[in-house]
């Protein structure tokens, strides 16, 4: 467990990245190609930045990244302080984006059902403001805690795009609960979603 640890956290040292997590992002864009030359990216949760380097490398389009906490500025990125769930923040983040990435994770207490019930209730957030700012053909990509809910989860993105799948990444901690939920080729904004994101949405 140790080995793999001090593998990746290593790495992002060498290699001027700010958190070892950058290595599942770099994973899964191999993979997937979530991200293309010219797309405009969302990262929700960003700080302290290593996904930013990451998404950098892959598109010269417009990013812009959110998170409670501060991060060390990075040439060419917006950021943006707040919490996600704030409606006053998720107005700054404008729309118009091909991609909304959230690696987005609660301050643990070590509450297992509580953990991941934080974890579920952003996760959906994160959601919820990809379905507002993606444009259609859009992809999707968040973090959660895996529970039973998770399932619920799934299905409620399956509605919304044509591609999901659930997929642990080689380079997350060994014994880790997190999954990440991605998603291609959103099928476009509903009627109804402005309805559904303020159910969930912290007042102003
Ligand atoms: C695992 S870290 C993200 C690491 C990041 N992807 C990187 O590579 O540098 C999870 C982040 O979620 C952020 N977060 C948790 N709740 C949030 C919320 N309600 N709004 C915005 N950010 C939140 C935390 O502040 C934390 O920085």
């Amino acid at each position: 467990m140790y080995q793999q640890k001090d593998y990746y956290f290593n790495k992002a040292k060498k290699e001027g990245l700010r958190a070892r997590s950058s290595y599942k992002l770099i994973e899964i864009q191999k993979k997937y190609k979530l991200m293309k030359t010219n797309d405009n990216v969302l990262d929700i949760a960003c700080a302290p930045g290593s996904w930013l380097q990451v998404i950098k490398k892959f598109t010269h389009g417009r990013i812009v990244g959110v998170d409670l906490e501060s991060i060390k500025p990075i040439d060419g990125i917006e950021f943006i302080q707040g919490d996600i769930r704030d409606k006053k923040i998720q107005r700054q983040i404008g729309n118009n984006y091909q991609v909304v990435l959230s690696d987005i994770a609660p301050k643990t207490t070590g509450i297992r059902d509580k953990d991941q019930y934080l974890s579920l209730e952003l996760s959906r957030v994160s959601f919820l403001v990809a379905k507002e700012v993606l444009q259609k053909g859009g992809n999707f990509l968040v973090k959660t805690f895996q529970s039973q809910e998770t399932e619920e989860l799934v299905k409620e993105i399956k509605k919304e795009f044509d591609f999901v799948k659930r997929y642990s990444p080689a380079s997350s901690r060994e014994g880790s609960k997190e999954i990440y939920i991605l998603a291609t080729g959103y099928k476009g904004k509903k009627i109804n979603s402005k309805k559904e994101e303020l159910s969930v949405s912290k007042e102003e």
